[in-house]
């Protein structure tokens, strides 16, 4: 087993879709044999966009758990745990936030993204300016050196990175670690809509948890070539959901060459491509919707794994606080 220690996460506002699974979830299930690995619930971060409806929180924390066993992270093997339950973040984020300028958080481009989507403008709260540095906080309590995450989190681990530097300038010591992010090589999953970021906000996600009718449904409204539409028709493979979804999910590549070329060519219909694409995520899923199902007629088994690995994380957060405090001068 490897020294080097991995932090992940996801914010519970919702159950995890096909999205998180290609973005992250499936590096975090190989990577769980190799390294230490720790996975957070984000339940202080995703209340920096939903504090007014903490209920709704706390009922996806069991959701992503839910997803998290279910997808095959293996509690013997990762430690879950519940951010809100590790005081010591809150502690770190504050003595990060000097180290930080509004400026700089102003120019994280995620953040900026986020801030122009939800229109917040001068309602734009301090708690979601500074989410990053609170991140940077996730990342460093368990001295995180390597965060499994798609490609739109890499800003926050640039910024982690900045803080970790100055944090050890300017104290004077090597505490902390910096983090890699590990970016999946599949290139990140579009929506069911065609739009690049398959997000449960936009609209257009398939979820781990939807049952197979549903499944079948949103693929049948999947976006495809606009210009395909009579079956004889020649149709175009690129910007096709439906066959970009087949290249990452399909067993069977050569098949589906030969249909990418019979739909070039013209002929082949879209539902019946469809149809093939509905069976392919279906048998994917079925095995995580049986074993999520199990797991969900027992929701107090899963807290407890969760609330175990919160304890073990704990330890782990208190030790690197006692050596930044110890750097901070701050060890009375
Ligand atoms: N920001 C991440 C997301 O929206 C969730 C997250 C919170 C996270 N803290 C983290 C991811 C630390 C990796 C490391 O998906």
């Amino acid at each position: 087993m490897s020294q080097e220690i991995i932090l992940t996460g996801d914010r519970p506002t919702g159950p995890l879709h096909l999205g998180h699974y290609v973005g992250s979830l499936c590096n975090r299930i190989r990577l769980q044999d190799t390294y230490k690995q720790f996975v957070m619930i984000a339940d202080v971060q995703a209340l920096t966009d939903n504090y007014e409806t903490p209920d709704k929180v706390r009922k996806n924390v069991l959701e992503v758990a839910l997803d998290y066993l279910a997808v095959g992270i293996n509690p013997n093997k990762s430690t879950i745990f519940i951010q809100s339950m590790i005081p010591e973040i809150a502690e770190l984020t504050v003595f990060y936030l000097n180290l930080v300028t509004v400026a700089r958080l102003r120019r994280n481009p995620t953040v900026k993204t986020e801030i122009a989507q939800k229109g917040y403008g001068e309602h734009l709260t301090a708690g979601f300016l500074m989410y990053p540095v609170s991140q940077a906080a996730d990342i460093t309590v368990v001295k995180g050196a390597i965060v499994p995450v798609g490609e739109d989190q890499l800003p926050m681990i640039e910024q982690t990175n900045e803080i970790v530097r100055a944090f050890n300038r300017i104290y004077n010591t090597d505490v902390l670690k910096e983090a890699k992010a590990l970016i999946p090589k599949v290139a990140r999953l579009s929506g069911i809509d065609g739009k690049a970021k398959m997000s449960k906000s936009l609209g257009n996600a398939i979820f781990l948890s939807d049952s197979a009718d549903v499944v079948a449904k949103k693929v049948m409204q999947m976006y495809t070539d606009p210009d395909h539409i009579r079956v004889e028709d020649p149709g175009k493979i690129e910007g096709n959901v439906v066959f970009s979804y087949l290249d990452i999910f399909d067993t069977d590549q050569d098949e589906v060459q030969k249909l990418k070329e019979h739909y070039q060519r013209g002929g082949l219909g879209d539902v019946k491509v469809k149809r093939r694409l509905a069976d392919v995520l279906n048998t994917f899923l079925d095995p995580i919707r049986t074993k999520r199902a199990q797991l969900a007629c027992d929701p107090q088994v899963v807290m407890d794994i969760v609330l175990e690995g919160t304890r073990q994380t704990r330890l782990v957060a208190q030790q690197t606080m006692h050596e930044v405090r110890k750097a901070m001068h701050l060890d009375y």
